[in-house]
């Protein structure tokens, strides 16, 4: 696995393709680092199963940014100075890819996220940063048209992270969405990350009685605003984004959390053959089923693994250059890239049920 010492070094970095990973190990959100690690190392056995890339092996190199931003920078300097990888994959919260787009492009090294949906992480990042998820107006306009069309709500409330890219980005989307598609949204409140108590917010929510209140943020927030919603007299329908994907909801909301709706990249319960074949992969090695941020971070590999191919050589241009042309058929969906290095690609709706996730609708993009 590790290099050998010394004299073995050069023989085996011609042989051996480095791949950097940024992943949350460690903190709040470890757990995705986790599982967004085990999709990639399926992804590595599976390519270097088949003969590697043109001849090559691949591997990871995988380092902890414990979801912060400037760790998030750090370890991309150490993954691209000192190990001299030729790509990256992470990081997982939009705030950390946002601090390693501008390093990535800089370095003209190639960077894909599996799971960051700020639109900003490509934006400002430039032209070497891509990602395997799709982007949060998207994510806000279908839970907008959703809360519009299907369950027919007139009036949306919404609370959210100001500190939080990811929160605020989704909380505007939204409202943006819910407006255009005829509706009103009578209440928006805010917080700060690190937040407890969000009673004096709910009071106020509640008292405009909306039918829908979205709750763009993470499981652990989000279960603890459910709890204190419902004590509160809050009867309104909770929704949310990619950031509920987590057991934990349910943890830490209990049936506060129930009879939500969230988008989500994924469902293990879809019957494409991909989705399939990536799930018995997953479970015969790791005994779980695997999450969205596995099928990201195995999708995202997948992506990179078929544009150095292509590129036929692992210099990072060429590899730029593969994969804006991109075209392949991965766990999570198509994937073709628009002119901002996004996927054009369709959605789920997952509706949370009893303590669990359950598949509630495919949003097709065609
Ligand atoms: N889409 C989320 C983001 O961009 C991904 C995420 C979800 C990250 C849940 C962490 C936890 O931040």
């Amino acid at each position: 696995m590790a290099l050998a010492a010394c004299g073995g070094k050069k023989e085996e970095e011609a042989s051996v393709i480095k791949i950097g990973s940024i992943l949350p190990l460690t903190g709040d959100i470890a757990t995705f680092g986790e599982s967004s690690k085990n999709g990639l190392l399926i992804l590595q056995d599976e390519v270097n199963e088949a003969g590697g890339i043109n001849g090559k092996k691949i591997e990871f190199l995988f380092e902890d940014d414990e979801n912060k931003p400037a760790s998030s920078a750090s370890v991309a300097q150490k993954l691209i100075n000192n190990d001299k990888v030729v790509a990256i994959i992470g990081s997982i919260a939009s705030k950390c890819s946002i601090a390693v787009g501008p390093i990535a492009t800089q370095s003209k090294i190639p960077m894909i996220t599996p799971t960051s949906t700020n639109p900003k992480v490509t934006t400002q990042g430039g032209e070497y940063v891509f990602r395997a998820c799709f982007i949060d107006p998207f994510q806000g306009k279908i839970l907008a048209k959703f809360s519009a069309e299907d369950l027919k709500a007139k009036k949306a409330a919404v609370l959210y992270d100001v500190a939080n890219d990811y929160s605020k980005g989704l909380a505007e989307f939204f409202q943006k969405g819910f407006e255009e598609a005829g509706g009103e949204v009578v209440s928006v409140e805010t917080y700060n990350t690190g937040d407890s108590d969000f009673n004096a917010q709910l009071t106020k929510i509640n008292a405009l009685k909306p039918e829908v209140l979205l709750l763009p943020d993470y499981y652990n927030t989000v279960g603890l605003i459910a709890k204190q919603a419902r004590s509160t007299g809050i009867d309104a329908i909770f929704l949310g984004g990619d950031g509920w994907d987590s057991p934990d909801l349910f943890t830490v909301g209990g049936d506060a959390v129930d009879g939500g709706y969230f988008t989500n990249h994924y469902s293990p319960e879809d019957t494409s053959p991909e989705v399939v074949a990536f799930k018995e992969a997953y479970e015969a090695r790791f005994e779980s089923v695997p999450s969205a941020f596995s099928a990201l971070s195995y999708d995202a590999g997948k992506i990179l693994v078929a544009a150095i191919e292509k590129a036929g050589s692992t210099d990072g241009e060429k590899i730029k250059e593969a994969l804006k042309a991109t075209d392949i058929t991965a766990v999570s969906g198509k994937v073709k890239y628009d002119a901002d290095r996004n996927p054009i690609k369709g959605a789920v709706i997952l509706k949370t049920e009893a303590g669990k996730q359950k598949f509630f609708k495919k949003i097709n993009i065609d």
